[in-house]
This record gives C-alpha cells, structure tokens and sequence, in this order.
C-alpha cells in the first residue's frame, strides 16, 4: 500500500495527515503534541478500525473532504452541481509542498475539479483551508475547510449563541447519532451563531483537561457541522454559507483556525487571544496603549451640539478619556434611524461649521477623535437611493431592518463611492479611528457581500493606516477573525449592563482577545435593561477589557466621578501589560461568581477579577483557585478595591488585612479567600512574583 504522511506541530498540538494509494488526504489525529519521534507509519496501521458486516465491503476514510461517492456514510465535505445536475468528484492526490506551510493538490480530471487543502502552524494555533477550482462554472452548495475528527473521548459539543443585547451564551449539546448542525444564514458572522465551536474531552473544566476548539475566518454567512457516524467515527466540518445560485469557478473555505489545549478552557483562550493579537490584527502603531474611549450614544443620542458635546468632552477627559467617538447622528438629515444612511456629508444644521470645532475642542482635551459611520446600508429617504436605486442589494420591496436597505457591495461603482466619501471625511478631518457599524441582516447568504465589504476595508486602510476600526454590527453581530484581519476593536454588545458584560466578556475571552475587546461604563441606569448598578462594579467590569465611558458625564455624582476616574487610573498603570498578556478564565466553586485571571507575558504579574453577579446559595464567600501560575514561585497578592467590602463583611479576611504571600502550588490547590461581597462587587487582587 502507497502511504505517505505529513505531520504540523505547534507547541501545543499534532496534526497527522496521511494519504493512502492517491486518495484524499486523512487527519489520523488531531490533539496534544505526539512524542517527536512517534512512528507515522505505526500511528496510521495502529488507526484502522475493523470491518464488520452488514455495510461495505471497506471502511471509507473520514478525509478531510469525504467524498458522497465513495460513498461516505455522513456528510459530504463538498457539494457541487453543474449543467447536468449534482457532481460526485473522486480526488487523486496531485502534489505536495511545503514552501509555506503544507499545501495538498487533488484532482478530479474527468469533471475538471482541482481540490486544495492547506495548513500552517501559526504560534500555538494550525491554520487550515481548502479551495475548489473548476474548469467550468460551477455551483458550491456547500465546501468544508479540511474536515477534523472529532474527539470519541468528548460528551459534548461547546458553542455559542446570542441576540442583540445578549451574545455569547454557551450551550452543551450532548454527542449522538447523527448531526447537530449550526448555519448563519444571515449574511454576517452574526449574534446567533458567532463561527466558533469547543469540543472539549471528558472531565475538562476552565483550568484542565483537553479540549479541542475551531474559528472560522469569514465574516458572512457560515456552517458548522459536528456528527457522529452509524460506526461511531466523528466528524468537525467548518466553512462558509453558499448562496445556493452562486456560480463560480473557484470557492473558497476560509480558514479554519485550530486550537489544541491540555490546560483546559484556558489553553484554548491562551492559543485564541494569541494569535489574533499578535498574528491577525495590523496595528496601526503596535506601541501605542489602548486609549481610552468616550463614546456619546448613549449619552445624547441623535441630538448633536457643539455646546452640549463640548461639555460632555471636557468632562470625559477630565475622568480619564484619551479618544472621544462622536456617534451616529452627524452626516445627512439624521434626527432619528429612519434616514439618511448613504448620505455621508455633514449635517450642517446640526454642525454649521462643520465637525472642525468639536474635533478642535477634543484635541484641546488631549483627547483623539473618532467617527461612527455605516458604509454598507443605505436608507430609502436618502440622496444616495434616490440617484442610485439600483444600488441596493436584494430588492426594493424586501424586509427592512432598523428601516434600512444594503448597498450592493459586490459592484465596483458602489465601492468607490463608499470609498470616496470615506476618504473625503478622512482627508479633511483629524480622525484616527472609525465605529464602523452594520446595523441589520442581509436578505440573502451572499459571499460577494463579504468579499465587497473586505475589499472597501482593505482600500481604506492602506489609504489610511493609522486609522483603527471598530467593528461593530447591533454590538456583536460581526465579531470574527475574518473582520478582526481589518479592524482594531469590536463593539461585544450593545448592552453597556455589568452584569450582562461580566458573563459576555468571560466567554468572548475564550475567543478574543480583551486587547480588541471594546467594553464601556455606561448610564447608571442601563439603557437596555433598567438596572442601577454600582459604579465601583460597572468601572471594573469595563477595566476588565479595552475600557471605555457611554454615558452623559453630566449625569455622575462626586463619588461616582472619584470611583470612575480612580478606576480609569488603574487601568492606565496597568492597561500595557495587560493587555499584552494572557486573559484566563478560573473556574469558580461559587455559581454566582465568575472569575478570570490576566498574566503578564513574562509571568511576573497578573490580576484577578472575580465578579458576583448574583447572591450564593451558601451564606459565606468559598475560596478562589487561581491558576497558569509556576506552582515553586512566591506570590505577593494585594486587595485593590477593599473599600467595597459591604457592612456585613466583619470577618478576617487575610487580604483585607494587608498583602498576602503564598507560593503558586498554594494559589492554584487551596485559592485565596476574598471578603463576603453584595452582587453586583468585583474584588480586583493584584499580584506579584517575589521569588
Ligand atoms: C448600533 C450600535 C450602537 C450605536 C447605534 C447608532 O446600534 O451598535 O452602538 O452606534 O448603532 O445608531
């Protein structure tokens, strides 16, 4: 038998391929790093499984692309259809090479297909993709990235949900026969189901244990299919959402991001946060801090005014503010959501002279001034629609979403007039930085659209590249590396809740880094869902990530101002290393309390958070284990915040008393005691290696 192997390796995980008598390429394993020198050809003999009866005569290969002619007893990893109807391609291997990472070429010459299978080991992360080329005009219903095992010792499946207002809540699924299958259909990555899947194996928690996990990079509409087969074999495919009338010639998957961890939940939010710090997000100027932002929405809305901004800057400022977001509202005749958008010049009754003198203000605040915009949509009441109706995407008499229509961005001339406007706002202003929104859901999964949007991106940014973007969708609605590859920040929720945000940003940490995170203190009372909460919990839930004020300044009393500003200090002394590190999430004993823990890069410091976000069932405070520490290091800990400590709280409390110093083995087994604590109370405990 012809059986040729290919091996990647990160510092954390094994990828092992293996072609057999030209056929398509198979994962034999995907998991924790195999010992260097482990014998392939025995690994592969080692991972045939027997024959039983009543089925085939052979076992087919779950590939990495399972072919139906094969045919393969579960979903196929690619499906085509031509002139005559559906196509059944059976790959030959072609060629290998490995110039930049591996690249695998199949063929199938009788229907003109070419199938390509790329990975690359990027930091602690592999790489993956696959695309399909025909000679002809062809129509992809669906193209896997290369197909995954999936783990026979895991119970269930980890993913994600969400809505407006309410994204990132995990769900379970247990394995069983057949499919559980997540699909955007929405046109973006979206809040219902952001293009990210866990599996982790029996008995993982945050802290331990294996657990495998994908990303996909591609900002549309995308497919996420886990199965388990009638032989019990499992399968992870991951890849885009096709419009079912889009024919082409070539298709692509995007790639599939892989992380592998033996430290649990942890490792994969190590791995995640890593690579699109370091490797995906182009930083304008990598050495400059994260600002921090003041942005106006929820403060006034669409009512603009010098007078009234001028204040609330000079305010934000003076609580710490160093970039100042003016929000929608600014461009057209825009006094409420139901106009305007397309029409990307100045309302002059809002802004006689232009936004020059609020710009000016801002910077005589020493702050830097960023601009909301929504290049993708266009309303029916604007000039743009009524010179270019033909512009739209999809038709005219379609659903509207917040009564907006999008703009066809697959068309050139539509582009360049979006890029145009952009640049002319640019040009004439002092802007580093673009709230770059996309407030409502395609009519159609239509890949052009993300490629049409990509490319406007693209165009801007070399145009001017020390400009950042956030990428922002109703809040979460396009958080995905595929977006993060041309945008600096993402706008996680529109809720500006603490209490909401502390369990959002928990679990976006498994998949983001706080570095691109965007998180504001908003109004005291929230907007979207009436709670008053403390100052002192929303300014540390907000310093948890890349820290930012929504709400109207005028609004805080002198103790919230102190809390705020002394917070924002904080946060500035500490943003740099924090920022530049790793964000794990701890397991907590306590239901009511979630708790992560930000390390340095070089592991001499690090910070915990552990939030309450509710009342325990039990009447005191259970201890919190840290972890990711070196367990023969000493570690001085100190309680920032005790001046949070409610009336109740009358006990000793080692940490309330004065620093606290135990070794890592100590932190990680026994954990630390924190002082009882009203919900809505983030103890914030920083700590230090001495020894
Ligand atoms: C969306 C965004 C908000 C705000 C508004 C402006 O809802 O998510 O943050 O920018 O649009 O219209």
């Amino acid at each position: 038998m012809n059986t040729i192997h290919y091996r990647l390796d990160t510092p954390v995980q094994t990828l092992v391929l293996r072609i057999r008598n030209q056929g398509m390429a198979e994962a034999i394993y995907w998991g924790s790093n195999l010992p260097e020198d482990e014998d392939l050809g025995m690994l592969s003999s080692a991972h045939d499984i027997d024959l039983g009866g009543g089925m085939l005569d052979a076992t087919v290969p779950l590939s990495i692309c399972p072919e139906a002619s094969a045919p393969f007893p579960g979903q196929a990893g690619l499906s085509l259809s031509g002139e005559a109807g559906v196509l059944q391609p059976t790959f030959r291997f072609e060629s290998a090479d490995d110039n930049d990472g591996l690249t695998l070429r199949f063929s199938d010459e009788t229907l003109g297909l070419a199938y390509t299978a790329h990975f690359k080991a990027v930091g602690d992360v592999i790489v993956a993709s696959s695309e399909v080329r025909s000679q002809t005009p062809v129509c992809c219903h669906w193209l896997a990235a290369p197909v995954l095992p999936g783990a026979q010792s895991s119970e269930k499946i980890t993913d994600w949900h969400g809505t407006w207002l309410r994204e990132f809540h995990r769900q379970e699924t247990p394995w069983s026969h057949g499919i559980r299958m997540r699909e955007a259909r929405t046109g973006r990555s979206g809040h219902e189901h952001p293009p990210m899947a866990m599996i982790p194996l029996r008995g993982a928690t945050r802290t331990a244990g294996e657990v495998h996990a994908l990303q996909l990079a591609w900002s549309g509409g995308h497919r996420f299919v886990a199965e388990q087969l009638p032989d019990g074999r499992r399968q992870l495919q991951m890849g885009r959402a096709w419009d079912a009338d889009g024919r082409g010639t070539r298709f692509s998957s995007s790639d599939l991001v892989m992380a592998v961890s033996t430290e649990g939940e942890a490792g994969i939010a190590r791995s995640f946060q890593r690579y699109i710090r370091d490797q995906v997000v182009v930083w304008p100027d990598p050495a400059r801090s994260r600002p921090v932002h003041y942005n106006c929405w929820e403060a006034i809305y669409f009512d603009h005014s010098l007078e009234g901004l001028s204040e609330i800057a000079e305010r934000a400022a003076r609580l710490g503010a160093e970039r100042f977001v003016l929000d929608d509202g600014w461009f057209g005749k825009r006094d409420d959501d139901t106009s305007s958008l397309g029409d990307w010049t100045i309302d002059r009754r809002k802004w006689p002279d232009g936004l020059t003198p609020l710009i000016d203000k801002v910077h005589g605040e020493g702050m830097s001034f960023g601009l909301w915009v929504e290049p993708e949509m266009v309303n029916l009441d604007s000039d743009l629609y009524r010179s270019h109706p033909d512009w739209l995407l999809g038709p005219k008499d379609q659903l509207t979403g917040r009564f907006q229509h999008l703009l066809d961005l697959s068309r050139p001339e539509v582009r360049d007039y979006l890029f145009d406007a952009l640049d002319a706002i640019l040009r004439a202003h002092d802007i580093d930085y673009l709230k770059w929104d996309h407030n409502r859901l395609l009519p159609l999964v239509d890949a052009a659209q993300t490629d049409g949007v990509y490319a406007l991106l693209d165009r801007l940014r070399a145009a001017h590249p020390t400009v950042e973007i956030e990428s922002c969708a109703s809040g979460g609605g396009r958080i995905d590396i595929g977006i993060l590859a041309r945008t600096h920040r993402v706008w996680l929720s529109d809720s500006n809740d603490a209490i909401e945000r502390l369990r959002m940003q928990h679990e976006a940490a498994l998949l983001l880094p706080p570095a691109v995170t965007g998180s504001h203190v908003g109004p005291r009372k929230s907007h979207s869902s009436g709670r008053i909460l403390p100052m002192s919990f929303r300014a540390w839930v907000a310093a948890q990530r890349h820290m930012g004020f929504e709400m109207d300044p005028r609004e805080l009393d002198e103790e919230e101002s102190e809390i705020l500003t002394r917070v924002t200090r904080w946060w500035k002394q500490t943003r740099d290393w924090r920022m530049a590190g790793d964000t794990i999430p701890l397991d907590s004993d306590d239901e009511a309390v979630i708790s992560e823990l930000q390390i340095a890069a070089d592991r001499s410091r690090f910070v915990v958070f552990a939030g309450r976000h509710a009342s325990s069932v039990q009447s005191l405070p259970l201890a919190q284990k840290l972890a990711a520490l070196d367990p023969n290091a000493r570690y001085r800990l100190h309680l920032v915040n005790p001046e949070d400590r409610p009336p109740q709280s009358r006990g000793h409390v080692a940490l309330v008393t004065g620093d606290v110093t135990m070794s890592g083995a100590a932190l990680m087994t026994h954990g630390i005691n924190l002082p009882l604590s009203w919900p809505a109370t983030m103890w914030v405990v920083e700590g230090e290696r001495i020894a």
